[in-house]
């Protein structure tokens, strides 16, 4: 009991700010530890992003799902093969880019004896802002891809419509460079018919295809 009461006095308030990194490692390291908002307490481990240090094209997804999870990297389970291979078929290489998630604790609740995904609040998306902007300070990238609704909040810093931003490469001053919004690779997957799901798979695709100028 004590040591709880101590653990939940111990978080940061989300406009509590982070010390500044050397390198991607050290901000990694430091994350592991983060208590800045309850996630951590049922997610297995802090997932950090993953990649090209010096990526030109950052990809922010939402959070870890199960798989993440587990292995404690981004992008590992099915909504990652489906981005690799929009990527893929976009002729981008993710090995040169840099995927990171805009929560980095898996939010879940059991079902039997599933962990069901559950979106992350605005309050969580806050709180984990800081760990993203020290990631695009330290990698510098041109671009930063927002995949879906969460990561475009934290983004944009408010919540918005992906209809009413997507595809467009556009100067975003929340970040301070150019952004690309556009679909989560698990709203793909969640289309209701394979019609459906092959047009969402190609409008991703063609939102991709714009970042093909940075990742040759
Ligand atoms: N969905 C995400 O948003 N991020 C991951 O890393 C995996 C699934």
């Amino acid at each position: 009991m004590g040591t709880v009461r101590q653990e939940k006095t111990s978080f940061l308030k989300p406009s509590d700010e982070l010390p500044d990194f050397v390198n991607l490692k050290g901000a990694e390291i430091s994350a592991q530890s983060c208590r800045r908002c309850p996630l951590w307490e049922r997610a297995t481990q802090t997932v950090f992003g993953a990649g090209a240090s010096h990526a030109r094209v950052v990809f922010v997804g939402e959070q870890p799902g199960d798989a993440e999870d587990r292995m404690g990297l981004p992008f590992v389970g099915p909504a990652g093969r489906l981005l690799d291979r929009a990527l893929n078929q976009a002729q981008i290489n993710r090995d040169l880019c840099y995927v990171t998630n805009a929560v980095k604790h898996f939010k879940w609740e059991p079902l039997g004896q599933r962990r069901l995904h559950k979106k992350p609040t605005s309050r969580e998306i806050q709180a984990c802002r800081p760990w993203l902007e020290a990631e695009i300070e330290l990698i510098q990238p041109e671009v930063v891809v927002g995949l879906g609704a969460t990561a475009a909040a934290s983004i944009f810093g408010v919540p918005v419509r992906i209809a009413d931003v997507r595809g467009k490469l556009t100067h975003v001053e929340t970040v301070g460079r150019t952004c690309l919004i556009t679909a989560h690779p698990s709203s793909v997957l969640r289309a209701p018919d394979s019609d459906t799901r092959q047009t969402e798979f190609d409008r991703l695709v063609q939102d991709l295809t714009l970042l093909q100028e940075f990742v040759r």
